[in-house]
C-alpha cells in the first residue's frame, strides 16, 4: 500500500473528525531523512481541538498503530513518520521482481483512445527544429498514456495544402529540374519556392498564377494533382529517413489536404448554427465572449479555405474516427493564439468534447544563444546533426569500451538517445540551447549518463550471474538503498503526474534521480561481496534496472546492456 495513504489512513483513525484526504494534503516529505520520511503538522488541529498543537502532535504519535513504521515520534509540532524500511522495501522489490517492465502499469486510461497530433511538418519545406521537438515530446506523451491503460493514436498532420503548392506548381512549370528534385527534394523544392516569393513581389501576375493553379488542386485537375502528389512523396521520403532513425512511428499521415473534401460540412454546420458573420467579404466566427481578439477566419472572400477550417474538419473527423477521451496538440506555443480560437469554435458548435483538447506548446530551441533563422543562416538541419551525435558518441565508447560487440547500435541509441533525452528533460515550456557536445556527454544530467548507470547494473547482474526469484523475500534498510527504493515506490506516481501535465520532463528528471541515488549507493556498497544480504543489493540492482530502463523507455530512448 502506498505509504502516504497508510500514514493518513492511521492518523484518520486517532484523530475522531479528520479526513484522509485533508491528512494527505498536509503531509510533507522532510527536508532532512534524520526526521523522518514523512510530517504531519499539528497547527492546523489546534483550532478544532482546542489544544496546543505539541500536546496534540504527542498525543497521536502515542496512539497510532506502530506496527507498520520503524518508529513514531513527536518533534514540537510535528509527527515524524519513519517507515518500516525491510517491509516496505521487501515489498517494492518484490512487486518489480514480478512484474518486471510491467511495473507501474496502470489501468486509468480503460483502453479509451488519445488523439495525439505531432511532429506534422511542411511538405516541400525543412523539417525544423520545433518539428523535432514536437517528434518528441508527443511519441514520448504516447508511450506514458499507454503505460496509465490509453490507445494512444498517433497522428501526424501534415502540412500538405494550401496556396504555397499553387506557387510551387508555377515555380516547378517554369524553373522546375525533375533530377534535381529527386535527388534532392526537400532542397530543391524550397529554392523553387524562395524564388517563385522574390519574383511575384515585382511580377503579381504570378500570385494569380498560383492561385488559379492551387484552385485547380482543390477542384481535382489532373495535372495539378500529379505535381502535388509528387512533391509530397519526395519529401515524404526525407522524412521518414529520419521518422526512421529517431525510432518514431505514426498511427496515420492525415495531413491538410486530407480534409479538402471534409470542410464543406465545417461550414454547413457553422452556417446552420447562425455562427458564420460576414467580416470585409470574409466568413468569420466571433469569439468575443472568449476574451479572444480575433475572430476566426473560416473562409477568405475568394472563396479559399484556411488552415483552421482544415483543424476543424480534422477535429470531428478525429472525433468520430476515433472516439478519443482526450485530443493533444503538441505544436509550438507561438500557435497558442490558433489552438484557443480552434477550441472556442468548437465550443460555439455546442461540442462538450471540445474540453478534452489540449494545445501542448512548448518553447523555442536556440544554437549558441541565438534564435534560428533560415535567412541568417542559424539552422539546425536534423538529419547531419543526428549523423554527428551518433559519431561523437561512438568515439566516446570507443574509449571507454573498446572491446564492445555490437558498437554501431549501441552507438546509435546513445546518440539518438542523447538529443531526445536532452530535450525532454527540460520543462517543456522553457527553451533551450541546442548544444550537442553537452547532450553527447557521459556527465551530468544527460541521456548517456543515464543509460550508462543502467549499462554498468547490467554488468553487475552479469558477473554475478543473478536472476531474481519471485518466491525469494528481499529486503533491506540501510540508508543508501531507502533513497532508491523511496524512487521506485514513486514511479507509477511519477508517472501519472507526468502524464496529467503532459510533460515528460518530470520523468527525466526522475531518471536522473535514480541513476544519481543508485552511483552513490555502488560508490558506499560492495554489492558482489560475500555478504547475508548480497541478494537484496543484487535485487535492489535488477528493480533499478529495470526501472531506469522503463524510464527510458517513456521518453522514447533506448538502453543497451553494455556501453
Ligand atoms: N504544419 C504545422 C507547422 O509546421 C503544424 C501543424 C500542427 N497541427 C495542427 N493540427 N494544426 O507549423
Amino acid at each position: 500500500m502506498d505509504t502516504k495513504q497508510l500514514i493518513a489512513s492511521e492518523i484518520a483513525k486517532v484523530v475522531p473528525n479528520l479526513e484522509q484526504h485533508t491528512v494527505l494534503s498536509l503531509l510533507e516529505t522532510p527536508k532532512n531523512s534524520d526526521m523522518g520520511d514523512l510530517a504531519f503538522p499539528a497547527f492546523s488541529l489546534a483550532k478544532i481541538m482546542r489544544k496546543a498543537p505539541q500536546i496534540i502532535a504527542s498525543d497521536i504519535a502515542e496512539q497510532i498503530d506502530a506496527s507498520f513504521f520503524e518508529k513514531v515520534v513527536a518533534v514540537g509540532p510535528y509527527i515524524n513518520f519513519f517507515l518500516d524500511k525491510s517491509s516496505i522495501s521487501a515489498d517494492i522489490l518484490g512487486q518489480v521482481v514480478a512484474q518486471g517492465s510491467n511495473y507501474a502499469n496502470q489501468e486509468i486510461g480503460g483502453g479509451r483512445n488519445v488523439a495525439i497530433d505531432m511532429s506534422s511538418p511542411n511538405i516541400a519545406k525543412p523539417f525544423s527544429i520545433g518539428h523535432l521537438r514536437s517528434t518528441v515530446i508527443g511519441d514520448s506523451l504516447a508511450n506514458l498514456f499507454e503505460k496509465i491503460g490509453y490507445k494512444a493514436v498517433k497522428i501526424n498532420h501534415l502540412g500538405d495544402w494550401g496556396k504555397q503548392f499553387g506557387m510551387l506548381i508555377v515555380a516547378y512549370k517554369k524553373w522546375g529540374d525533375e533530377e534535381a528534385v529527386k535527388a534532392h527534394p526537400i532542397n530543391e523544392l524550397l529554392k523553387l519556392y524562395i524564388r517563385i516569393n522574390a519574383e511575384a513581389e515585382e511580377h503579381p501576375e504570378l500570385d494569380e498564377e498560383a492561385r488559379d493553379w492551387f484552385r485547380k488542386l482543390e477542384a481535382g485537375d489532373e495535372e495539378a494533382i500529379a505535381l502535388w502528389q509528387w512533391f509530397r512523396d519526395e519529401s515524404l521520403v526525407e522524412f521518414n529517413r529520419l521518422y526512421d532513425e529517431l525510432g518514431v512511428t505514426f498511427d496515420s499521415f492525415n495531413g491538410e489536404a486530407f480534409y479538402n473534401d471534409k470542410m464543406d460540412e465545417v461550414v454547413d454546420i457553422l452556417t446552420e448554427k447562425g455562427l458564420l458573420e460576414e467580416s470585409q467579404g470574409a466568413q468569420v466566427v466571433n469569439l468575443e465572449k472568449y476574451d479572444i481578439e480575433h475572430p476566426a477566419l473560416i473562409k477568405k472572400s475568394d472563396g479559399a479555405t484556411l488552415y483552421i477550417t482544415r483543424d476543424l474538419a480534422a477535429a470531428l473527423y478525429r472525433k468520430r474516427q476515433y472516439d478519443f477521451a482526450k485530443s493533444v496538440y503538441v505544436v509550438g506555443n507561438e500557435q497558442s493564439a490558433h489552438f484557443k480560437q480552434l477550441k472556442a469554435v468548437l465550443k460555439e458548435m455546442g461540442y462538450a468534447w471540445s474540453d478534452d483538447i489540449t494545445h501542448v506548446p512548448f518553447g523555442l530551441v536556440t544554437k549558441e544563444g541565438k534564435k534560428l533563422s533560415t535567412r541568417k543562416g542559424n539552422v539546425i538541419l536534423l538529419e547531419p546533426t543526428v549523423a554527428e551525435a551518433i559519431s561523437r558518441a561512438a568515439a566516446q565508447i570507443e574509449g571507454k569500451n573498446p572491446n564492445l560487440a555490437n558498437k554501431e547500435e549501441v552507438a546509435h541509441a546513445v546518440g539518438v538517445g542523447a538529443i531526445k533525452f536532452y530535450d525532454l528533460k527540460t520543462d517543456r515550456l522553457n527553451g533551450y540551447d541546442f548544444d550537442l557536445e553537452a547532450m553527447v556527454s557521459f556527465e551530468g544530467e544527460t541521456g548517456p549518463y543515464v543509460q550508462y548507470a543502467h549499462a554498468r547494473i547490467q554488468s553487475i547482474l552479469r558477473k554475478a550471474d543473478f536472476t531474481p526469484s519471485t518466491d525469494a523475500t528481499y529486503s533491506l534498510n540501510d540508508a543508501e538503498s531507502w533513497e532508491i527504493i523511496k524512487l521506485i515506490q514513486d514511479f507509477p506516481r511519477i508517472i501519472v503526474r507526468a502524464a496529467n501535465n503532459f510533460e515528460p520532463s518530470i520523468i527525466a528528471k526522475f531518471a536522473i534521480s535514480l541513476a544519481q541515488s543508485f552511483n552513490k549507493y555502488y560508490a558506499h556498497t560492495r554489492i558482489l561481496d560475500e555478504n547475508p544480504e548480497r541478494d537484496s543489493r543484487l535485487a535492489l540492482c535488477y528493480a533499478t534496472a529495470t526501472v531506469l530502463k522503463e524510464a527510458l523507455r517513456l521518453l522514447g530512448v533506448e538502453a543497451p546492456n553494455e556501453m
